[in-house]
């Protein structure tokens, strides 16, 4: 797939088969995305699959903890947005709603959305990066980054969609029992994988983005 061809493809996709994803391509995904670039190539990625049984056990734990009110991301500040940036995410969550049918006062439905993103989207299985506590460098984070926009575009070679997220990583300490990850790394980010049902409404979803012009100053130039 030609490179600026699988930029402009990739989207966030929230329903997918229930096809099994063949840990051979997972890996030959992941070898392929790991030549993305990191500081003084430190490499700081460590990549945690889940699948099957594990990932079932991961969703069921995170809506019980939900459902019972527990702290969300415990220990993580977390600040709101304000300003463009809290209206591109109102307008986000404005669109998924209207193309899931939920309507803005349908406390039930939307709750159910908020469970489908700790349920992975019920992709059949989920990447999970983290590095080890040990790396407080910002360019961990920006590494880190990298890798996930390399291995969602790498996968779309494979027929394979993706969603970045942070919602599978609400409850970490359920994530790290269930998936053996020590209290040494710190868990950074979460994508649920594989092949897209291109009937489930949400897939739909073309985000928009400001113009170049908007963001973009040029120095030096006529
Ligand atoms: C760091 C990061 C965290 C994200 N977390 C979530 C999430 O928790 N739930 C979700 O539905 N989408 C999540 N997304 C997906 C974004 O909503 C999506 O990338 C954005 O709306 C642009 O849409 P596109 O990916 O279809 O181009 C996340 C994306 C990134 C990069």
């Amino acid at each position: 797939m030609d490179i600026v061809e699988a930029i402009r493809l990739r989207k966030s996709i929230r329903g997918f088969k229930r096809d099994p994803v063949p840990k051979e391509v997972l890996r030959e995904v992941f070898d392929i995305a790991t030549r993305a670039p990191s500081a003084m190539n430190t490499q700081p990625w460590e990549i945690t699959v889940v699948a099957g049984e594990v990932l079932d056990k991961i969703r069921e734990r995170n809506v019980e903890m939900l459902r019972s009110g527990a702290t969300l991301y415990p220990g993580l500040e977390s600040k709101p947005y304000e300003g463009v940036y809290r209206q591109r995410q109102v307008d986000l969550a404005i669109q998924i709603f209207q193309l899931m049918g939920i309507a803005r006062e349908d406390k039930e439905k939307r709750a159910e959305w908020m469970q489908r993103g700790l349920r992975f989207f019920d992709a059949p299985a989920g990447i999970i990066l983290s590095a080890d506590k040990s790396l407080t460098q910002s360019s961990t984070l920006i590494d880190i980054g990298s890798l996930l926009q390399t291995i969602c575009l790498a996968a779309l070679d494979y027929g394979l969609g993706t969603c970045i997220h942070d919602q599978g990583l609400m409850f970490p300490d359920i994530v790290r029992e269930i998936a053996g990850i020590p209290q040494s790394k710190r868990l950074i980010m979460c994508i649920a994988i594989g092949y897209p049902d291109w009937d489930f409404p949400a897939n739909k979803l073309e985000t928009k983005r400001d113009p170049v012009e908007n963001l973009t100053t040029w120095c030096g130039f006529d």
